[in-house]
């Protein structure tokens, strides 16, 4: 089997960007398969801090193909930077980083009326980046692709359309201005020349690097209660955010997976509105925040913080079929006395193991906890026997609640912060 996955189990932030840093030294292409630039991966190497949110992080690694497949939402303005930021520091990418020219792109109107929407309070706390609005279009049948990009009468033709469309909605709902549908053509004409040397129909080479057994890593964007179907709708992104996700967003057949590896921290985060079961409001909240510096990579926003919530792993580990654990920030744990984790929920006085599925339950949702002892870590562990040993009893914990193997714990930021079992 020629491709593994990397994905989130909870609400995104779960550090995958610092694990697919680590395992995409066993592989020789690294994917991006949904989202857009509303992700933020990041990565420390040797102390300096890398943030991706759109060029997957495993393309640090010179010697690393890296694809942003057909289902991601290119942002012109953010791949330009990133290209030429990784670029300066690491050397020409041209050759090893390819887009899919079916990709769709995230054109000025759908990010304003991100931005428009957030700023009057009706929307779910998106990262302002257009996500939502360009799936819409692309669902819609009305989205500008790369291909798109190489007919500028064509272009010309689909643009139009599309943009008397967002301009109907934008000026009805907010009195925006109308935008140009020819300066935009213009911009985007400019910047596929800039762009053209990456982009390719990325089906055939998967074709080829699988042919040639390559092996290819997926690195997902988000988490799994942030999925456009499974998570707690609505307050969701728009996307397929879980591992069934990586064969439709990139084309590989789903009979090439073999491992899946399912990150999540060691307590739980989330940012944007919506419902939080395990949430601590309080001091211990704030604890949690600051000393995991938990402020997103891509708004800088607070990110909501609270105890692990098993219900939730329960069931990303099913919808994604997870094979290995990995447990990120275990290190932010340390210096508590108590650590509680949520193993079950009670709704209307029934027991639930798994999440609800209708947003109206939550508000009636009673987490159950259960109490293990703190501990101390030092950061400069490097084998699980080095653990102390109530830190080996919470992850013990988790790996019997689960049934699936804890085989990853990271004790901090930095490559070798990072237990292997
Ligand atoms: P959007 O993806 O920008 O439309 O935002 C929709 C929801 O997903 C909001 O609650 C965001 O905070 C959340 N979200 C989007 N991307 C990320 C991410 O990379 N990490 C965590 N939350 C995210």
């Amino acid at each position: 089997m020629g491709a593994d996955i990397v994905i989130g189990l909870q609400w995104g932030d779960e550090a995958k960007g610092r694990f697919v840093d680590y395992i995409s030294e066993n592989y020789d292409v690294i994917v991006r398969f949904q989202g857009g630039a509303n992700a933020g991966h990041t990565v420390i190497v040797q102390d300096k801090k890398y943030i991706f949110h759109l060029l997957p992080s495993g393309l640090i690694r010179k010697d690393k193909i890296g694809i942003i497949g057909a289902g991601v939402l290119i942002d012109p303005d953010i791949l330009l930077e990133e290209i030429s930021f990784i670029e300066k520091e690491l050397g020409p990418l041209e050759g090893r980083f390819f887009i899919d020219e079916r990709a769709n792109i995230v054109l000025p109107y759908h990010k304003e009326e991100d931005f428009l929407e957030e700023s009057s309070k009706k929307g779910v706390g998106s990262t302002r980046k257009g996500i939502a609005y360009a799936y819409r279009d692309l669902y819609m049948r009305m989205g500008i692709r790369l291909s798109d990009l190489k007919d500028v009468n064509w272009l010309s033709d689909r643009l139009k359309t599309a943009a008397e469309f967002n301009n109907q909605i934008i000026g009805a709902r907010y009195g925006h201005v109308p935008f140009d549908w020819k300066v935009m053509r213009d911009e985007l004409l400019i910047f596929f020349g800039q762009i053209r040397p990456y982009v390719a129909d990325t089906v055939a080479l998967f074709h080829s690097y699988l042919e040639e057994n390559k092996k290819i890593l997926f690195e997902g964007a988000q988490g799994t209660m942030l999925d456009i179907f499974f998570g707690t709708y609505p307050f969701v992104t728009s996307s397929h955010t879980i591992s069934s996700g990586a064969p439709v967003g990139s084309g590989i057949p789903p009979t090439c997976i073999g491992r899946i590896y399912g990150v999540f921290k060691a307590y739980t985060t989330r940012v944007g509105k919506g419902p939080f079961p395990t949430e601590l409001t309080g001091e211990e909240g704030k604890y949690i925040r600051e000393k995991g510096n938990e402020y997103g990579a891509t708004t800088g926003r607070p990110r909501r913080c609270g105890w692990l919530d098993l219900p939730v792993l329960r069931y990303s580990a099913f919808v994604n079929g997870v094979t290995d654990l990995v447990m990120t920030k275990l290190d932010v744990l340390s210096g508590l006395e108590k650590i509680k984790v949520a193993v079950h929920y009670k709704l209307d006085g029934k027991k639930l193991r798994f999440p609800p599925t209708s947003i109206l339950d939550y508000e009636r949702l009673e987490p159950h906890y259960i109490e293990m002892e703190g501990f101390e870590l030092e950061g400069n562990e490097r084998s699980f026997q080095e653990l102390p040993e109530n830190a080996k009893k919470y992850v013990n914990f988790i790996e019997e609640e689960l049934k699936i193997p804890v085989k990853y714990i990271s004790v901090g930021p930095r490559r070798d912060q990072l237990i292997v079992r």
